[in-house]
């Protein structure tokens, strides 16, 4: 099946904390689809509805959550609303934003097995997908250490080869550096790109940044208010600058670059900084400015 997502006018309200406040919309409308294969970035403001979109891929809304659910999710062709959280993670594995939250086990392989062992597999095969999903996010030297030990970003590591070890056809993952240092970040979006190449599982990825999403995403999905303002070819979102501080998101500098040599005549569109050097370099020796002897 290629089409592993498929939401169609979700609409969906959590119940009030205290009975008789007003009901949250948290979406209104959803429809979006997520190909096998294809990574897509959800980027909006705090409070768009992102994370809540995430636990309807799930099932937790409305299963954990109560509230109203209009509209249909179909996930891996199972209807949520018929389908339990428990039952999905079969073919869904899920990455939160806080790696400590997530990681419960006293060794990395017992925590990237513990999916496995839950669905039955013999220990063999339980040994080649643990030493599977620990390398492609590089971790396979730390198998045997105690997750607290570990920093951030291997910590997020661990989690996100915990969610892909059962091999799930839609991996979710609701701002997963967020709350790292930079290199952790870093060492998280290398595991991710490395994945994209190894895997052919749907991507759903969460994130406020552009540069993230620039290395990660073929679509960019922009929310606000609970509702989708744009669905785009991830090139086109995020060399749009005006479009991604309207959602209260920073635009990649160098989207930045050439916004401002375009609104001047000058038919730029670099996507490296090295071509961005390179252009800045051919620009300024044709005008004659930079020439030094
Ligand atoms: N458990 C909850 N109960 C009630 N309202 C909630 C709950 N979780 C989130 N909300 C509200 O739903 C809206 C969307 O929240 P969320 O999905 O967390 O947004 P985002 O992830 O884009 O920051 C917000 O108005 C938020 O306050
Ligand atoms: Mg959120």
């Amino acid at each position: 099946m290629d089409r592993i997502v498929l939401v169609e006018n979700l609409n969906y309200s959590y119940p009030p904390l205290v009975p008789g406040d007003p009901v949250v919309d948290a979406l209104q409308g959803i429809s979006l689809t997520v190909r096998r294969g294809e990574t897509l970035a959800v980027m909006g403001p705090s409070g768009a509805g992102k994370s809540t979109l995430c636990l309807a891929l799930c099932a937790v809304v409305p299963h954990s959550t109560g509230g109203v659910f209009g509209g249909r999710v179909t996930i891996c062709g199972q209807d949520t609303r018929t389908t339990t959280p428990a039952h999905l993670s079969a073919c869904v594995g899920v990455v939160f934003q806080d790696p400590e939250s997530q990681l419960f086990s006293a060794t990395v392989e017992d925590e990237v097995a513990f999916g496995l062992e839950s669905q039955g597999m013999l220990r063999d095969d339980m040994r080649q997908r643990v030493d599977w999903a620990l390398g492609l996010v590089g971790m396979s030297d730390h198998r045997l250490r105690s997750p607290v030990v570990l920093s951030g970003g291997q910590k997020q590591r661990i989690a996100i080869a915990a969610a892909i070890a059962t091999r799930p056809d839609l991996l979710i993952l609701d701002e997963p550096t967020a709350s790292l240092d930079p290199a952790g970040a870093l060492e998280v979006v290398q595991a991710l790109e490395g994945l994209r190449h190894e895997t052919d599982c749907a991507q759903v990825v969460v994130t406020q940044d552009a540069e993230l999403a620039a290395a990660l995403a073929d679509r960019v999905l922009l929310l606000d208010g609970g509702r989708v303002t744009h669905d785009l070819p991830a090139h086109e979102a995020l060399r749009s600058p005006g479009l991604l501080t309207e959602h209260a998101l920073f635009p990649p500098p160098l989207a930045v670059l050439n916004a401002y040599l375009q609104a001047r005549s000058l038919p730029v569109d670099w996507r490296t900084v090295d071509e961005a050097v390179a252009g800045v370099r051919r620009l300024l020796g044709a005008e004659g400015t930079c020439r030094r002897s």
